[in-house]
């Protein structure tokens, strides 16, 4: 239980106060779905070149509980995140080995906890644990705050995270067209800043890595099924079947997956000795088609400087290559988190935490699974 992300790399909170202008240590917590997850974080920065510098992050993912119910069981999350999420709290503290617990927990500035969207027995497990703690600390830590952070946007956020890549600078960013991609989104937006962005398009049923996680058990693989969908699809042949791609070709920039799906279980169900390979490659390839044409189009439309990929099902790498591929012939820049934080994790809630500090926008600690971006 617990797996560690990253070691300390921070001597003590004297690093953070070499910042320029603004510096917060934060410490995330992230239970909307089934990983939870904790992490702290130092962010140094103003909205015009924010940083972030990770001293330690654990995850326990609930994969191994769900797998046998094929998908994510709220009252289960619930159970396992309560469980779990004082042990991971504990860890950071322990990892945090250069400080002793007293002063860490001393040291933080914030605690930032998603507040949705999600499953709202998973989400609050964390708000509560995050009201406790911050009750408990605070008698201590006077000026520490609670942020209610909304997990898109730890998502849209998360391309701000460290990465062997150069430091990204905002003027190569925006104005650009954020593509967010999950298991329970799709969602297309035109951002000019930091701050202001503006939905453009979404899917009108099924988000895409829902249909991955449903293809994927009509191909009787585990859960979550997109990780499994990539690996067999990279044995098959994506050009064997020509499934639909529900409203590439219209003006808008939402998407459907819901046809696609029924597509493919149609089509396995009438073709019983169908190579599963060539399935779950041909079903990869229509299904990022509609999201890498709808993105490009929307970049070359809103002449947008940056594509802005993040989200689960940015853990594709085809997805990945599909994207670059078009930022270049568009000439324009593709920024997407490191690999590891594109699925759940705390490190983008307490970035996103501190952007929503630097914005002064602080959302109610009360769960909303279906908060909107
Ligand atoms: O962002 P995320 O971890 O949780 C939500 O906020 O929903 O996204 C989870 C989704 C699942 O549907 C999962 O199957 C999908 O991301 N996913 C992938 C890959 N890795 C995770 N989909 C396609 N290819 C992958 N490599
Ligand atoms: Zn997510």
């Amino acid at each position: 239980m617990g797996q560690e992300m990253k070691m300390p790399d921070l001597p003590c909170a004297t690093a953070r106060q070499n910042g320029i202008g603004e510096s917060m240590r934060i410490l995330g917590i992230e239970t909307s779905c089934d990983e939870t997850a904790i992490a702290l974080v130092d962010a140094f920065g103003r909205l015009r070149a924010p940083r972030f510098k990770i001293i330690v992050a654990e995850i326990s993912s609930q994969i191994e509980v769900h797998r046998p119910f094929g998908g994510v069981v709220p009252n289960l999350a619930k159970r396992e995140h309560l469980k779990n999420i004082p042990f991971l709290y504990q860890n950071i503290i322990r990892n945090s080995i250069h400080e002793p617990a007293d002063e860490i927990q001393n040291s933080l500035d914030a605690i930032a906890v998603t507040v949705g969207p999600g499953l709202e027995p998973a989400l609050w497990t964390g708000i509560n644990f995050a009201k406790d703690l911050y009750e408990k600390l605070k008698k201590e830590n006077k000026n520490l705050k609670i942020i209610g952070v909304n997990h898109l946007e730890g998502h849209l956020f998360s391309f701000l995270l460290p990465q062997k890549a150069k430091n990204i600078k905002l003027k190569n960013v925006f104005p650009a067209v954020a593509l967010i991609v999950s298991g329970g989104h799709t969602i297309l937006l035109k951002m000019d800043s930091l701050e202001k962005w503006k939905k453009i398009g979404e899917t009108k049923d099924d988000a895409v890595g829902e249909s991955f996680d449903k293809v994927a058990k009509m191909l009787e693989l585990p859960y979550p099924g997109g990780p499994e969908i990539e690996l067999l699809a990279a044995k098959g042949d994506c050009r064997a079947i020509l499934f639909p791609r529900p409203m590439i070709n219209s003006k808008n920039y939402d998407f459907s997956f819901s046809g696609l799906k029924t597509s493919v279980l149609y089509y396995t169900r009438d073709h019983k000795n169908a190579r599963k390979a060539d399935v779950a490659a041909s079903f990869e390839e229509a299904a990022l088609d509609a999201l890498v044409k709808k993105t490009g189009r929307a970049a070359k439309e809103f002449a947008a400087r940056s594509i802005l990929l993040s989200g689960g099902v940015a853990a594709n790498k085809k997805l990945h290559l599909k994207l670059k591929a078009v930022s270049r012939e568009l000439h324009v820049n593709f920024f997407a988190p490191p690999i590891k934080f594109n699925t759940d994790n705390a490190v983008m809630i307490a970035g996103a935490g501190y952007m929503a500090h630097l914005r002064k926008k602080n959302r109610r600690l009360t769960a909303n699974g279906s908060l909107d971006i």
